[in-house]
């Protein structure tokens, strides 16, 4: 991967200092989620397949990596553009361990795709990888007539699989996780009759559309109830992933808590298990615009637009976490940033995240100054406006270094965010995106678009 470092970059430190007025149009790299499953569907496939707009992360390569050693003729022509070569469902012994590095989305949809495999598998990955729990997939598949053995404590990687016959089953989860919801019906495909997935509320779909793109057969008998049939090679198709609204969520809060700040992100993943950031954001005052502009491959996608304001405290919790779950390190710095209380509740998912991001948050808001109650499922902060500038670790979590950047664009004195290399995982451009935001090439004015959106979800949001 190409490592072109700003300035602002020192000894893999991000330095930030107060940013300008924020009136800009950006894109951002493609989703992460729908990179790994786009790539997953590929090679599962009946013939080649063009991606584009994959995102080059360390965490989608290592998919890409990984499947490569199982068989998969996988080009990479340009950075975003990947040719796979589907091999109809036919993967071959990997040659060693398969390593996920610290990716959780590579690990756990893999175990759920190796367990029916007519082979044995181990999954290995990074210290911190191999302390988050795996229960969770181990659990289900194990329903299914997997046989998986987690070598560390308490069911925690390296993962060692021996590829078994697997039966379809119909599993209640007892939490809302895309990647519990994946693995599942990724053995499904390779189980015997229908395997039914059932979710507390609903989390990100991805898996499910993108099985529906490449013609496999899935019910969705209601929002959180879905089911797979075995037996099914998916159909070679090109697609098209469209850009990271967890991504774009940075940016976009930068612009929302400045008034007059103002932001079009374009051709962004407008998908509606994603965009609840944007309405918590219209909660809290900034007047958000959406426009799906296309859904013809299935993920919508289009242009989000941010008019920034000074806004005030909300609560969230309920359903909406899991469908912002990725976003809450930069709500609770918005929180921070705004007047009133943020409460985030039921968010208790964030305590095994890369890192404990409700202890990581909680840390370092206060070394900036803010005031803020731990909670075991969640965070009060008291948002006062204001942040004052310090040294914070990232605890090597990406969403916690690019969430404590952009809190440094709105602190007094300077910032510095340690160990920001983390953020190879989910936005290797994000050091380019922080540097053009404090020092923007000239007066860079946008066309507020507000009026012209015709498919805006703010009206109806009130
Ligand atoms: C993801 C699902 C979420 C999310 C993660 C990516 C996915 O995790 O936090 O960044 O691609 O399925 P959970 O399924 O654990 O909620």
């Amino acid at each position: 991967m190409q490592r072109r470092l700003p300035d602002l970059i020192n000894d893999m430190d991000f330095r930030v200092r107060r940013a300008p007025r924020i009136e800009t149009e950006i894109t951002v790299p493609g989703d992460k989620s729908i990179s790994h499953r786009a790539v997953i569907l590929a090679a599962l496939s009946n013939g080649v397949c063009v991606l584009r707009g994959f995102l080059p992360s360390e965490d989608c390569l290592q998919t890409v990596t990984a499947l490569r050693g199982m068989g998969i003729r996988i080009e990479q022509p340009e950075p975003e553009m990947l040719i796979v070569h589907g091999k109809r469902r036919l993967l071959t012994p990997p040659p060693g361990d398969i390593d996920c590095g610290n990716s959780a989305t590579t690990m756990r949809l893999f175990t759920g795709l190796l367990a029916g495999q007519p082979f044995d598998s181990r999954l290995v990955g990074s210290s911190n990888l191999s302390r988050r729990p795996m229960d969770r997939v181990i659990t289900p598949l194990r329903e299914m007539g997997a046989t998986i053995a987690a070598e560390g404590p308490n069911e925690t990687p390296p993962l060692r699989i021996t590829g078994s016959n697997l039966h379809g089953i119909d599993y209640h989860s007892p939490i809302a996780s895309a990647q519990v919801k994946s693995a599942i019906l990724l053995a499904g495909l390779f189980a015997k009759g229908k395997t039914t997935v059932h979710e507390p509320s609903l989390s990100r779909n991805h898996t499910e559309l993108m099985l529906n793109y490449f013609l496999v057969r899935t019910v969705k008998e209601e929002d959180t109830v879905v089911s797979v049939f075995g037996d099914q090679v998916p159909e070679s198709r090109d697609f098209t992933i469209p850009g990271d609204i967890s991504s774009a969520a940075f940016w976009l809060v930068a612009a929302a808590v400045q008034p007059g700040g103002h932001l079009l992100v374009r051709d962004v993943g407008l998908n509606d298990t994603r965009t609840t950031l944007l309405g918590v954001l219209i909660r809290m005052g900034a007047q958000v615009r959406e426009a799906i502009e296309e859904v013809d491959q299935i993920e919508p996608r289009g242009t989000a637009e941010i008019t920034g304001a000074a806004l005030k405290g909300t609560i969230i919790q309920g359903r909406e976490i899991p469908q912002l779950i990725d976003e809450l390190p930069i709500l609770a710095v918005a929180g921070a940033l705004a007047s009133g209380t943020t409460t985030i509740r039921n968010a208790e998912e964030l305590r095994v995240k890369e890192s404990d991001r409700i202890a990581a948050i909680a840390h370092n808001l206060r070394a900036m100054g803010a005031q803020v109650l731990e909670l075991n499922d969640g965070l009060e902060i008291h948002g006062r406006g204001t942040l004052r500038g310090a040294k914070v670790p990232s605890f090597g979590d990406h969403r916690i270094a690019m969430a404590f950047a952009i809190a440094g664009l709105f602190a007094d004195g300077e910032t510095v965010v340690q160990d920001a290399q983390c953020v190879y995982e989910s936005y290797p451009e994000f050091a380019t995106g922080l540097d053009a935001i404090m020092n923007p090439k000239g007066v860079r004015t946008t066309t507020p678009v507000i009026s012209s959106l015709a498919h805006g979800r703010a009206d109806d949001e009130g």
